[in-house]
């Protein structure tokens, strides 16, 4: 690999509810190094309403930016000058907010004459494993969030290939609907892992949507129905028929998911010949231990290697943002000041397109 130049980052984060910042370092070996990376998160804002409110949401963002922003940079112990580009999420997500945090790196590049990235929140997620584990291209990525539910092979910076997604509801959505059924609150995933943990997996059976398909989607609504169902027949609930139902819940996605997964990583196979099969699990769901297990499971049976970041950087932070945009900055990949914000922006968009270093 050549030798480059080692750039500093300033990476934020604002498409959802967390307002984030960091400070980036990529070496002149491609390693790197997070200098700062502050979240905060707007669940409390969020809570009474049983989800993320946009309005609100974009709003926060607005209040908190500048303070997060002022606090990486001190964290990092840079000034705001030795910064090389400023990389900021400008989407896809809730356009507000992705409009506050564009705008405000916008405002920076500007001032300081330094280079604006505008990443794709999807990339930022899918190199990740790059910036925590220092893997190489190829590889196969499962990116499980409030959001999204997709395989996707990363082929190099920018280039990916969209082998999966979910036909209805994204994975975290499904944890978060199952939790509101069952009022354990929001966000729903970890209340569900957690009351998993007592409940018995054996006493409900809920469907595996998509199973005997030789495709790589994945459906969740009907499993999502299937739960409700199931805890309106036998309401009122107990805190066991919660875990039961938990459990059960949680059982049919780790089946789907870990189906599925073999299948992306055999195809990985047909399609890289002589590279060893990487599986990166990236997206808040990353953090859930049992998904965790059979992935690991799967990668081992198929001689491959699984890679999950921990788990404050599998949710959104500032630092995959920064770190997205070093690896793009490595290429001149850098836009104008005149760049839209992107409510929607799929991966495999072919305007993303950088290459392989
Ligand atoms: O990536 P993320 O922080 O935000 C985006 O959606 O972009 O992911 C949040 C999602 C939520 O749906 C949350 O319920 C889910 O990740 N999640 C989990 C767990 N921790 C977070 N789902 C299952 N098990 C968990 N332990
Ligand atoms: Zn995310």
């Amino acid at each position: 690999m050549n030798k480059q130049a080692p750039s500093h980052v300033l990476g934020i984060e604002t498409s959802c509810d967390e307002t984030a910042a960091s400070v980036v370092l990529r070496d002149s070996d491609g390693l790197g190094k997070i200098l700062s990376n502050i979240v905060r998160s707007q669940i409390g804002e969020h809570q009474p309403y049983g989800g993320v409110v946009p309005e609100l949401a974009a709003r926060a963002h607005v209040v908190h930016l500048d303070d997060i922003v002022a606090r990486a940079l001190q964290e990092a112990g840079l000034e705001l000058s030795k910064i090389d580009a400023v990389a900021a999420t400008a989407g896809p997500g809730l356009i507000g907010g992705v409009l506050v945090g564009l705008t405000t790196a916008k405002a920076l590049a500007a001032a300081l004459g330094k280079p604006l990235i505008g990443v794709n929140h999807l990339e930022a997620h899918a190199l990740t494993a790059r910036l925590t584990d220092n893997i190489a291209f190829p590889y196969l990525l499962l990116l499980v969030s409030g959001g999204h539910t997709q395989f996707v092979a990363v082929r190099g910076v920018g280039d990916y290939a969209l082998w999966g997604t979910t036909i209805d509801d994204a994975l975290g959505e499904a944890f978060d609907k199952v939790a509101k059924m069952l009022s354990l609150g929001h966000p729903g995933g970890p209340a569900v892992e957690e009351a998993a943990k007592a409940g018995d997996a054996t006493r409900f059976k809920f469907p595996r949507p998509l199973l005997n398909q030789d495709r790589l989607d994945f459906s969740f609504s009907g499993l999502k129905t299937a739960v409700r169902l199931q805890a309106e027949k036998i309401a009122p609930l107990g805190e066991d028929d919660i875990a039961d139902i938990c459990a059960g819940f949680q059982h049919s996605v780790t089946d789907i998911v870990s189906s599925r997964a073999a299948a992306a990583l055999e195809r990985f196979g047909r399609e890289f010949p002589g590279y060893k099969k990487k599986l990166v699990v990236a997206g808040g769901v990353a953090a859930n231990q049992a998904i965790a297990a059979v992935l690991e499971d799967v990668a081992a049976r198929a001689d491959g290697r699984l890679v999950v970041p921990p788990a404050y950087l599998c949710t959104d932070n500032g630092a995959m943002v920064a770190w997205a945009g070093a690896e793009r900055l490595v290429f001149g990949a850098v836009d104008e000041l005149d760049m839209a914000a992107r409510a929607r922006w799929p991966l495999d968009d072919k305007s993303m397109a950088v290459g392989v270093k």
